[in-house]
């Protein structure tokens, strides 16, 4: 074995010690009223408890308000901190209610202290705001969006914040969809961040072949392109996932069967290796159910999922681990591929869901009708304002404008395996990374004897 390549097995062994999981989580249900405590708590447990899958204690938010309030901080906090999970803080940047983000920001800091700080993992100012603020996601209707310069603005606003607090060491990022982060024209966002939060979603990528069975080379190239767009800066995925139900996006379709394949093809070389927020837990409860749906436990939050979550025996290559997995360095990168098809525009995002990721998906093309907003919203919308939010996948609630606020976070439990449990804080990437250079001397070890 060459040198190269134990490295190589060795940092994606390391790294998996250390890696979150999670899912992400709105701060709305169905219905469009605002969780509380006890609903995200009830969240968090379920996914630290799913039965087939451990690790999942790593909660996504997209808003620090909690719904119905000016800018008190998100009540999944102190869900959060009752359940172990770490926190993924999201402001909702789009819409004009920065000022009130940083309030709940603020407010969080000082009214949690270090129960909190040492959940926070990262703060990620603002969910696909790049995105809406795209041709494609005018189209889709996607709902207010932000230039990068207001971004970088915003992402100094909360370096400052943070500084001299329990939050300081916290990295900062964005979230966004991969045509976002490959548009040299967002390219101060690059460079303002401390880390790039991938979505991608190759269901809505519907002017290119997307079939279930073409998910992972699509989910792989749309991450080697964000890599190489991110000079070096982690990419983490932040959401994907491939949904349950629903109507079809050209060779996409929507099952549990696919669903299961996409779990099993994509997330699984992901799980324990990159940090990945899947999405998502829950999208649908008995109040509405959006079209498509991603939740992985249907309408009735139970730990029992639709489908089989035990990963499969890991086989050598399943293509995905390598190459996809953001952290890792980046070489090896499909480089760019084509996959082309891109330009086209046709798209017909039908669905109204949709489309709003489907940008985000679809590589570089544009296109996709995005029909309605609907997608949009429905992701995230709910409580506010409409779509938005985030980039069309469900429900959740995200908001939107407004409703950013409203949107909500997830959470994801902790508690199981193998993470880095609860108490990693904002250092959880540093620790990777030594835990991935123990792992490369052990390796050498290995070999040595070998
Ligand atoms: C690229 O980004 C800029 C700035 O955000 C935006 O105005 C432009 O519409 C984007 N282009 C595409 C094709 O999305
Ligand atoms: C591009 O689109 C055409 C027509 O849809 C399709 O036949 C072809 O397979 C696509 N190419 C790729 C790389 O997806
Ligand atoms: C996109 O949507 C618009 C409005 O829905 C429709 O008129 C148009 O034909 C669609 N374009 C394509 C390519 O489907």
């Amino acid at each position: 074995m060459h040198f190269t390549n134990l490295l190589a097995l060795a940092l994606s062994l390391g790294t998996s010690q250390a890696a979150l999981q999670g899912f992400n989580y709105g701060s709305t249900n169905g219905d469009g009223s605002s969780r509380s405590q006890s609903q995200f708590q009830e969240l968090f447990k379920t996914a630290q408890g799913l039965v087939g899958a451990s690790g999942f204690n790593s909660a996504r938010l997209y808003t620090m308000i909690q719904g119905g309030t000016t800018n008190d901080p998100i009540s999944a906090i102190p869900a959060a901190i009752a359940s172990e999970t770490t926190l993924l803080l999201g402001l909702w940047a789009s819409g004009g209610n920065i000022d009130n983000e940083l309030a709940a920001l603020k407010s969080a800091i000082s009214q949690y202290d270090d129960q909190f700080a040492k959940l926070v993992v990262g703060i990620s100012v603002g969910s696909e705001d790049l995105y809406r603020n795209s041709p494609t996601g005018e189209k889709s209707d996607a709902g207010p969006g932000v230039q990068p310069e207001e971004l970088v603005d915003y992402i100094n606003q909360v370096r400052s914040v943070i500084k001299g607090t329990g939050l300081s060491g916290a990295p900062i990022g964005h979230v966004d969809t991969w045509t976002s982060w490959v548009n040299s024209s967002n390219s101060a966002v690059n460079d303002a961040v401390d880390w790039l939060g991938f979505d991608g979603y190759p269901f809505f990528q519907n002017t290119m072949a997307n079939s279930i069975d073409d998910g992972l080379s699509l989910f792989n190239d749309a991450v080697a392109k964000t890599k190489s767009a991110a000079g070096g800066k982690e990419v983490w995925i932040t959401e994907t996932g491939w949904p349950v139900s629903g109507s079809t996006e050209n060779q996409g379709v929507a099952s549990i069967a696919n669903a299961k394949q996409y779990w099993d093809q994509v997330g699984c070389p992901l799980f324990g290796k990159t940090n990945t927020w899947w999405y998502t837990l829950q999208d649908a409860d008995s109040s509405a159910t959006p079209n498509p749906s991603f939740g992985i436990v249907g309408t009735t939050l139970s730990t029992k999922p639709l489908f089989d979550l035990t990963c499969p025996k890991q086989s050598s290559s399943s293509a995905g681990s390598s190459s996809s997995s953001p952290s890792t360095s980046s070489s090896s990168g499909s480089g760019s591929s084509s996959s082309g098809n891109g330009s086209s525009s046709s798209g017909n995002g039908s669905t109204s869901s949709g489309s709003g990721s489907t940008s985000s998906g679809s590589g570089s093309t544009s296109s996709s009708n995005g029909s309605t907003s609907g997608s949009a919203t429905s992701t995230g919308s709910s409580s506010g304002s409409s779509s938005s939010a985030n980039g069309g996948k469900s429900s959740t609630g995200k908001g939107s404008s407004s409703a950013g606020a409203t949107s909500t976070k997830a959470s994801g439990s902790a508690k199981a395996s193998g993470s880095p449990s609860p108490t990693v804080n904002a250092n959880a990437a540093t620790r990777a990374s030594g835990s991935a250079f123990g792992m490369i001397v052990a390796g050498i070890a290995l070999a040595m004897l070998a």
